[in-house]
């Protein structure tokens, strides 16, 4: 198992955890996931297309045009398309290519790829509690929830049990830098009303090569 993704000890300390607790859970949190210098840049690129209006409003199901559902989640995202076009994003690209590696032997996975949505939740901003693989399609595997501002009211991230979904695992802060992973097709999890704006990155490793982005 490659264990030194960030290249020191206490990195590989973490994954080790990691990796423990979602194989015991299905879902694990890790704080400082990438370094401030990162994290402030990401930000600020990711303000810039917002401001720059290239977020879509989030969309629920396979087709978000004509499944877009404000009752379900009310959040603006925007999709990363292109990794080599920022060094910011070339980085994050290098950390995932490990996680990647690192799930598929230790879990025995086939994952190949992984697609990333920028989100952007309001005042007011929420989404329900959810599974994000839809039945039948069972391409995503594994999501990353990158907390990129510190959030400092309400925007909690529930998570249910695996084995008992209406039982609430934890309640986490979406706190700067802090990642939540956990197995896409078994853990329930919601996002509680904000009261502050809260950005966030997820992303979703898939098992399949290409096939349609689906969202919700
Ligand atoms: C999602 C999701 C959780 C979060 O994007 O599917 O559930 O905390 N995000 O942002
Ligand atoms: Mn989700």
């Amino acid at each position: 198992m490659e264990l030194n993704l960030v290249g020191e000890e206490k990195s590989s300390r973490h994954l080790e955890q990691l990796l423990l607790d979602l194989e015991t859970t299905g879902w694990a949190k890790v704080d400082n996931f990438i370094d401030q210098k990162l994290l402030f840049s990401l930000l600020e690129l990711f303000k810039n297309e917002l401001s720059n209006d290239s977020f879509e409003s989030a969309a629920v199901g396979v087709d978000w045009r004509n499944r877009l559902d404000k009752g379900i989640r009310h959040s603006q995202v925007s999709w990363i398309e292109d990794w080599h076009s920022v060094s910011e994003l070339q980085q994050l690209k290098n950390l995932f290519d490990g996680y990647l590696e690192v799930l598929n032997s230790h879990f025995y996975m086939s994952l190949k790829r992984y697609e990333s949505q920028l989100a952007f939740y309001p005042q007011g901003g929420y989404y329900k509690k959810h599974l994000d693989q839809i039945k039948g399609r069972n391409n995503r595997q594994v999501t990353m929830v990158l907390y990129l501002n510190e959030c400092e009211e309400g925007g909690e991230l529930v998570v249910y049990d695996r084995d008992d979904k209406m039982k609430v695992a934890s309640t986490i802060k979406p706190l700067a830098a802090r990642c939540v992973i956990f197995f896409s097709s078994q853990i329930y999890h919601e996002v509680l009303p904000t009261f502050s704006p809260r950005f966030s990155l997820t992303t979703w490793f898939r098992d399949d090569l290409d096939g349609i982005r689906i969202e919700f």
